[in-house]
């Protein structure tokens, strides 16, 4: 398209079942602020919007297990969220919420002109049934076997693994995800949206249109939805938490949650434009305006298919320029997982790392799943931090600072004649806006952060190598210049820094003082200007804009999710039911005695077993126990053991053995001796 007139940005709402964590962040919000800043520092008009999606399955069912109602749940998730983006400078011109009432009533009447356009089939179905909690099951009310890849965890509306899109009667064995019971059939009435009929508006839109450059991870997956042929699509649910659908005969129905939520974007900017007061239709309905959704990959087919057939259907909306989808970041290894508690929540991120969310934001975006998945680790998280921010971007602006301090009283020296080195290094800043431009402009914001930490290091390198702290010595005239040079780099860093690293960029230009128009620097003005900084401007004292993350700040983190997998395998360890009950006499029968291990052991050619001397307190004798592999000889020699002494001997390995050593095992398999007070000796474990 030609140079937009504005653009809408949308980042996907998320659900309010619970906060966010890294994954979105890295996903989906660092890469939108960072566009809609770009954006708006290059002058553009920009709606950077967003908002809570408050309906759906998982939601009501959160509500039910925890006793509350479903509203209960997404006021307290949506106020915590919100409050995250606010504290990682994700800049929404609106965050509104999917239950306010101009959503509401957006939506239903969005659905409300399609069904008189006619866009919709009516259809009597059945549908899964739970008779003991007299609910229709769809969506994630059901699991049951994939069709399609045969994952036994399929959800009733997707199935993870494979991606496949699913109808809940598409799966095989499904089950009640309320009572665990088998469904059965009963008649529904529902309307569906026939996307087979607006598959060559699509096609045409898509694989024929402009849209060869959208990601291949998004073409290609929309590519095989289309050649995969589309269905109708159900659009309406029976269920009591939504927005009701707004037709006659429809008692006791909603909004299928994927059809109201992406109209929230609309209802947003709509929210948006009544307070600041401006018209919300060209940003919706203008040919001239850019719209472009954020999204992670588990989005693909609702941004690109059934949203666009929606507004296509409509008629009086655009379609979106791009939707540039990230894939999945891991974490340490592992996928995140909410229930799990395999991630790294924003509150908690911040309560460890306070006022350091320019680092996550950074070492987020260096290292985003844009064409696969990826893995953060908090080692990477570190280096980040102390290799680039800290060594090179933090170095070099203190050094700037200190020494114009130092030798100018803060004011901005004249410069005298430029070196080839000099001219060289001024027309290298130049040409930075327009190499991180280009970047952010393809959706490369991993290449973009590092073209940031390029200008760093030009300017870190500039410093070390014309060395002014030598040069003050011989050479006053010589530093004026070296210093106006770097002052003129530090200026351009707090400017095309404002869009990766927001609080820093303020910190920065406040250190620099160039906040007042006189010296305020635009995107645009790097490359054209002079000068950015003038000379006889006086700038501010040093302060530190980032600080060295130690290992043990590291550490603690790697712990928190050490303590995660512990908890995990212990919950997934499934406890043996309690064995038959026995009368005292029968417990009278056994004679267990304290004793004291004095010699230990291995057994030749057996890995588990040792051969033990014990002392019983009533005689010394051989104990052959199996946990070699969970101790040396050498560990055991000297423990104080529980024994019991009446056991009936038996020879192991021709060696007889006259007793056993209570033991238990551990939810890691590793054998331990009973002691309830060792962390790792957790409720239910058996005694073996
Ligand atoms: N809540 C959805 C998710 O977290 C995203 C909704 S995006 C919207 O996966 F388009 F529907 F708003
Ligand atoms: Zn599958």
């Amino acid at each position: 398209m030609n140079k937009p007139k504005r653009y809408t940005i949308t980042a996907a709402l998320p659900y309010t079942n619970g906060p966010i964590h890294i994954g979105h962040l890295a996903g989906v919000y660092v890469p939108a602020d960072i566009y809609a800043r770009y954006l708006r520092l290059t002058g553009n008009d920009v709606a950077f919007i967003c908002g809570s999606d408050e309906h759906g399955v998982p939601i009501t069912i959160k509500a039910k297990k925890e006793g509350v109602s479903p509203q209960n749940i997404v006021d307290k998730y949506h106020a915590i969220i919100k409050k995250s983006f606010e504290n990682f400078g994700i800049s929404f011109d609106n965050y509104s919420r999917t239950s306010a009432k101009i959503h509401h009533e957006t939506a239903s009447e969005f659905f409300k002109t399609l069904y008189d356009k006619g866009e919709f089939i009516e259809e009597i179905t059945e549908q899964l049934y739970d008779e003991a909690a007299n609910q229709f099951l769809a969506d994630r009310f059901v699991t049951g076997t994939c069709p399609k890849c045969g994952n036994e965890e399929a959800y009733g509306d997707q199935c993870e693994k494979c991606g496949s899109s699913l109808n809940a009667t598409d799966l095989i064995n499904p089950k009640s995800a309320i009572t665990g019971n088998v469904p059965t059939l009963k008649e529904t009435k529902h309307w569906y949206l026939p996307l087979d009929k607006h598959e060559s508006f699509l096609k045409e839109w898509i694989l024929n249109g402009h849209k060869k450059d959208w990601k291949p991870n998004v073409y290609g997956q929309v590519k095989s939805w289309i050649d995969d042929g589309l269905r109708p699509r159900a659009v309406t649910r029976d269920l009591d938490w939504g927005i009701s659908v707004p037709v006659e005969g429809a008692e006791g129905k909603v909004l299928y949650v994927w059809f109201d939520a992406p109209i929230g974007y609309i209802s947003s900017t709509k929210e948006w434009a009544e307070r600041v007061g401006k018209d919300w239709k060209p940003y919706w309905k203008s040919e001239d305006t850019k719209l472009v959704h954020f999204i992670g990959k588990d989005n693909i087919v609702f941004h690109c298919i059934i949203f666009p057939a929606m507004l296509k259907a409509e008629g009086s909306y655009i379609l979106p320029d791009n939707v540039p989808a990230n894939e999945f970041l891991n974490l340490e290894g592992n996928k995140l997982s909410t229930s799990k508690n395999w991630a790294v929540w924003l509150p908690d991120y911040l309560e460890d790392f306070p006022n350091q969310q320019d680092v996550l934001r950074y070492a987020l975006t260096a290292n985003a799943p844009e064409a696969k998945d990826n893995d953060f680790t908090w080692k990477d998280f570190q280096a980040r931090n102390n290799n680039e921010l800290v060594a090179i971007f933090g170095n070099f602006i203190n050094r700037v600072v200190v020494l114009t301090n130092k030798y100018y009283q803060g004011f901005v020296p004249a410069p005298n004649e430029f070196s080839k080195i000099d001219n060289e290094t001024l027309a290298a800043v130049k040409a930075f806006p327009e190499l991180i431009s280009s970047s952010i402009e393809r959706y490369r914001f991993r290449e973009a952060s590092q073209e940031l930490m390029n200008l760093a290091r030009l300017g870190n390198k500039y410093l070390a190598d014309e060395e002014p702290w030598k040069v003050i010595k011989v050479d006053e005239a010589r530093t004026q210049t070296i210093m106006f040079v770097a002052l003129q780099i530090a200026s351009a860093l707090a400017t095309l820094s404002e869009p990766f690293l927001p609080f820093t960029s303020a910190k920065l230009n406040s250190i620099l003082n160039s906040t007042s128009s006189a010296v305020e620097t635009s995107w645009g003005d790097i490359a054209t200007k002079e000068t950015l900084l003038p000379s006889g401007h006086q700038i501010g004292e040093a302060e530190l804009l980032f600080s060295k993350i130690e290992d043990d700040a590291i550490q603690k983190q790697l712990d928190k999710l050490i303590a995660s997998k512990k908890a995990n395998e212990a919950e997934s360890k499934v406890a043996e039911p309690q064995k038959e009950t026995i009368t005292y006499e029968d417990f009278s029968k056994l004679d267990i005695r304290v004793g004291t291990i004095l010699e230990a052991e291995k057994m030749p050619k057996a890995n588990k077993l040792l051969v033990l001397k014990v002392d019983t307190g009533i005689d010394i004798r051989t104990i052959v126990s199996g946990i070699a592999e969970s101790f040396t000889p050498e560990e055991v020699i000297g423990k104080k053991v529980t024994v019991l002494v009446n056991l009936a001997p038996r020879t192991l390995r021709g060696v007889e053995s006259q007793g056993m050593i209570l033991m238990t095992e551990t939810a890691e398999g590793k054998l331990v001796f009973v002691n309830p007070d060792d962390k790792s000796v957790t409720n239910g474990l058996q005694i073996c």
